[in-house]
This record gives C-alpha cells, sequence and structure tokens, in this order.
C-alpha cells in the first residue's frame, strides 16, 4: 500500500532539498518536514553533554524536550518550545550530526517522531537520507535529489553568508564530501537511491524549475493541491 500523500526527497548534503521541500509542500498544500534537523539536533544536545554515548544523548534530548512542532506549513524542531534554527547550522553541529546519525538507537527514536507527526498532520513532503528507503518505503512519490560536488559547496557557502573564493570552495566541497562519504558508508540506512526513486539533478537547475518538476510528478500521480 503508498502512504498517502507522503513525497519523500532524499540526497546528499547540500543538494537544496531543504528548499526545495518546503516550496513543493507549499505547492501541494502538504507539511514540510526537514528530518536532518532531528539529527541536528541529537548532535546539539551530544556537544552540550559531552558524550558520544546513544543513551546519554537519548535522555538528554528528552530532558531538553526535543520534539517537532508544528508550525506554520511546517514540522519544526523545538527544546522545550526553543527555536533552535541558528544554532544547528554550525559546522561543528553538521559534523556531530552525522555521527549520532550512525546510531541505531537514535535513528528508531528519529523515525518514530517522524513517523508520528506525519500521520498527525496527514501526509507531508520529507526531506533527508532515508526517507524514501526506511521511514516511508511505501511513500506515493521519492525523489533522489543531487548536484555536482561544486554547486553544492557553492550554495552551502552562500547560504551560510560566507565569502566565496576558490580556496573556500575546495575546502567546503571536502567537508561536504566527508560527511556524504560517512552517511553513503554507514551499516545502518545509509543514504542510497531507493529502487523507485526519480533522480534529478539540480546543477543545473535553479530552485524554481526544479520544484516545477517535482510538482509535476506528484500531480502526474495523483497528489493535487490541498
Ligand atoms: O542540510 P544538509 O543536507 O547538509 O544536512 P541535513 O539534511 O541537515 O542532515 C544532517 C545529517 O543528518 C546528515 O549528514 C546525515 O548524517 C543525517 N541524516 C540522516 O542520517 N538521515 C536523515 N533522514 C536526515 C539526516
Amino acid at each position: 500500500m503508498t502512504a498517502p500523500r507522503v513525497i519523500a526527497i532524499d540526497g546528499p548534503s547540500a543538494s537544496g532539498k531543504s528548499s526545495t521541500g518546503a516550496a513543493v509542500a507549499t505547492a501541494l498544500g502538504l507539511t514540510h518536514v526537514d528530518s536532518g534537523a532531528l539529527y541536528r539536533a541529537l548532535a546539539w544536545v551530544s556537544l552540550e553533554e559531552g558524550t558520544e554515548d546513544p543513551e546519554r544523548i537519548l535522555r538528554a534530548a528528552i530532558k531538553a524536550g526535543i520534539e517537532l512542532v508544528h508550525i506554520g506549513g511546517a514540522l519544526e524542531v523545538r527544546a522545550a518550545g526553543r527555536d533552535l534554527a541558528q544554532i544547528l547550522r554550525t559546522p561543528e553541529v553538521s559534523a556531530g550530526a552525522s555521527r549520532v546519525a550512525g546510531h541505531p538507537l537514535l535513528r528508531d527514536w528519529v523515525n518514530r517522531q517522524l513517523r508520528s507527526g506525519v500521520a498527525e498532520a496527514g501526509g507531508a513532503v520529507l526531506d533527508g537520507r532515508d526517507i524514501g528507503t526506511v521511514v516511508f518505503p511505501d511513500a506515493a512519490l521519492k525523489i533522489f535529489l543531487t548536484a555536482s560536488p561544486e554547486a553544492r559547496a557553492l550554495r552551502r557557502l552562500l547560504q551560510r553568508g560566507d565569502e566565496v573564493d576558490a580556496g573556500q570552495l575546495l575546502r567546503e566541497a571536502a567537508t561536504l564530501a566527508e560527511r556524504d562519504r560517512r552517511d553513503a558508508a554507514r551499516p545502518v540506512a545509509p543514504l542510497a537511491q531507493a529502487a523507485d526513486a526519480i533522480l534529478v539533478d539540480s546543477t543545473s537547475l535553479t530552485l524554481t524549475q526544479q520544484v516545477e518538476r517535482i510538482v509535476g510528478l506528484a500531480r502526474d500521480r495523483g497528489l493535487l493541491p490541498a
């Protein structure tokens, strides 16, 4: 059975999943969920607590009130109501996220938050690494969104408002490549294209073009605006 009104957008770091997912969700009247934000929140807890132990991280995350909250058209991560958006985008948290994401205990917890939030919302556009392969294997539409390493490094620098020169670009591309390598090599829920996912290479597409392409595919499958 297909999951009604669930769209999975997976792909490597900085391929544009979050901004694309948010715009696709708006176009179709669905809730947007950035699953990476939950891994980032667990990484933040791990850094704050100074521990890599999954059980301690989980206990501390629950104590800190990490949860998904319906805000506007999205399910967003909050810590007892506190918006963590700025903190979760630091390079330390990004690197930590792919480490915590290797623990099955933490992945199970994240997956439970995602599934119950989406059930309550009655469907969603979710972006991540394993949405189409593990979290919602029966999603109505699965997209694997990618872009060249150079395009992704440039987008990440611009997103952070960092300087863009040849040296910075090379360093950012190397950092992204290391995180992708770790995400693709881990034994649990590795970054991979689902057999039934549609590949969208956004290297030479604008955000509007990639959103239109995915919304078009969703319409072809009967996912009409709510
Ligand atoms: O925004 P960006 O693509 O750089 O990363 P993100 O989506 O915020 O994810 C941060 C990290 O969380 C990734 O590098 C993965 O290690 C992990 N992650 C995951 O394992 N599974 C997901 N469904 C989403 C994120």
